[in-house]
């Protein structure tokens, strides 16, 4: 295993301007996200949070800061291979689910593997993802038919279709009742643990903190403490 960071943060500003208000979001965040680390954020509403993680997962980019990630200064990099590395090195998790709703379970899954491979492969790799999270069940099935405890797995299976190095995941629980709520929770878990994968997640629950590896409270667009 590296001992590089995987992603690395230095002195990152973002101030958003609309007419004549201007935002400061992001004042001056510096961390490193380890490889294999399970790193949750938290903080109060419009702490920032969410504009760090679409910073952090190229949605976005900075008004200030060096950001690398796996050893690549992103910041430097044209749109064009941003979205390279969005689709084949990272995946999203959002708590509005965001699937396709005319799409079938299967479908939804298969949509970023088909940017890349052919046809038939997505569709046994969509199927294992479907499997390995838990909703194989569902596979014909449009988002409406199934639960939100069933959608968020869904769209697991789908950030996880082209083997990301980071998983990103912004309040995945916000929308589900407590007992779908620690399901998901315990799919990160296994991700993590058992499958090495490095997931970087945001929440307003307490008792979810403890599923972190590291921990990073923002106040105010800066970070308040780092453990
Ligand atoms: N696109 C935008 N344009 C202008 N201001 C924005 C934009 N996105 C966020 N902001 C502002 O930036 C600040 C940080 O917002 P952000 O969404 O990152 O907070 P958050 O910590 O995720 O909050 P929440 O817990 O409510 O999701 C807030 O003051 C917000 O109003
Ligand atoms: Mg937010």
């Amino acid at each position: 295993m590296s001992l590089e960071p995987i992603i690395s943060v230095t002195d990152l500003y973002k101030t958003y301007v609309t007419d004549e208000v201007k935002v400061e979001a992001l004042k001056g965040v510096c961390l490193d996200i380890a490889r294999g680390d399970f790193f949750i954020i938290t903080g109060r509403n419009g702490s920032g949070k969410s504009t760090l993680l679409h910073q952090l997962g190229l949605l976005d980019r900075p008004t200030s800061g060096a950001l690398i990630l796996n050893g690549q200064d992103v910041n430097t990099m044209s749109e064009k291979e941003r979205a390279a590395i969005r689709v084949r090195e990272l995946g999203y998790i959002f708590q509005e689910y965001a699937l396709m709703a005319e799409l079938t379970a299967l479908e939804n899954v298969m949509l970023p593997a088909m940017m890349t491979r052919p046809m038939a492969e997505c569709r046994a790799s969509a199927k294992d993802f479907l499997e390995r999270v838990g909703v194989s069940h569902r596979m014909y099935n449009l988002p409406r038919q199934c639960s939100g405890g069933e959608q968020q797995k869904i769209a697991i299976a789908r950030s996880l279709v082209n083997g990301p190095a980071v998983i990103f995941a912004d309040e995945p629980t916000a929308n589900l009742d407590s007992i779908a709520a620690q399901e998901i929770m315990k799919l990160f878990r296994s991700l993590n643990e058992d499958e090495s994968h490095t997931i970087v997640m945001i929440t307003h629950e307490q008792d979810e903190t403890t599923y972190a590896s590291k921990l990073l409270n923002l106040a105010d667009g800066q970070v308040e403490s780092n453990a």
